[in-house]
């Protein structure tokens, strides 16, 4: 994708964006449609749905060779990167959404040929625009953010972690998930995974580890995070594939092999 084509997506992807959390915010205190998918803590709303459908409209209308992976199923089934494919998650952090009002964020990665071209992830209730497009560096709304620190010391590092990391569970040795929690200086959960990936771009965290995730949850974030010096794998150091939900690990690439290497033990229980 050439600079002319990202810039023009990337205009129409951020007003659409602005837009669409413009509505959230002016329906954020109508009743709302709260259903619930694979388990009873797995929310779904009309306001995901309504949001996702939006978007898709859009970008059907403008870009209708464009191919879309939406988390609530108004996208495409997509099987392959190729061509330009828009991966969306219309409200990332719903639980936040339905429990606490704010904390949420929409996120819009754009990709040409597996490559993150363009990162939206927006937070709706504070207003802060987190984007970024590729080798144009990363922005708080009109703020460039500063590039990641060459050095950090780990035993000063604050880590997002969601706490099913310290109980039993089959992808690591809680015991070893325990002594980082404690090896470093603080931990944060904040409920959304698009945030916790713009915090790291933002350096008010230096790194993000999750159990699951899908390409909606990350897909921005990964373009954002790389602008600022960042790298993204699984929670194993390997590269990820947006096409299948798995680990993920997002940080500053100083701490990147502490993390891996002295805590990521697969298959070590
Ligand atoms: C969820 C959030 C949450 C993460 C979950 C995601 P959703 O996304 O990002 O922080 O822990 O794994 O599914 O469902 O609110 O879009
Ligand atoms: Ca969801
Ligand atoms: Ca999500
Ligand atoms: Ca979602």
């Amino acid at each position: 994708m050439n600079m002319q084509e990202r810039n023009a997506i990337y205009q129409l992807a951020r007003e659409w964006v602005l837009e669409a959390g413009q509505a959230i915010r002016k329906r954020m205190n109508t009743p709302l449609t709260i259903e619930t998918k694979a388990d009873a803590n797995d929310l779904v709303t009309t306001m995901d749905k309504d949001t996702e459908y939006f978007f898709m409209n859009n970008i059907k209308k403008v870009y209708p060779d464009h191919l879309i992976i939406g988390e609530e199923g108004y996208g495409d089934d997509v099987t392959s990167l190729d061509g330009t494919v828009w991966i969306i998650d219309p409200i990332d952090g719903t639980m936040n959404f339905v429990h606490q009002k704010r904390n949420f964020a929409i996120s819009v990665g754009i990709y040409h040929d597996g490559v993150g071209e363009i990162g939206l992830i927006y937070d709706v209730m504070a207003d802060h625009l987190y984007s970024a497009k590729k080798g144009e560096g990363a922005f708080k709304n009109d703020t460039p953010l500063t590039p990641l620190p060459d050095s950090k010391r780990f035993d000063e590092a604050i880590l997002g972690v969601n706490h099913f990391w310290l109980c039993e569970n089959h992808l690591v040795n809680e015991k070893k998930m325990q002594e980082l929690v404690r090896t470093v200086r603080g931990t944060r959960t904040y409920g959304s995974a698009a945030l916790e990936f713009a915090y790291v771009a933002e350096g008010v965290m230096d790194g993000y580890i999750a159990m699951g995730l899908s390409a909606w949850d990350i897909a921005a974030g990964i373009v954002i995070v790389k602008e600022v010096g960042g790298v993204t794998t699984t929670s194993f150091g390997e590269p990820i594939n947006l096409l299948q939900s798995a680990s993920v690990l997002t940080c500053n690439p100083v701490i990147h092999e502490r993390i891996v290497n002295g805590f990521m033990l697969k298959g070590r229980k």
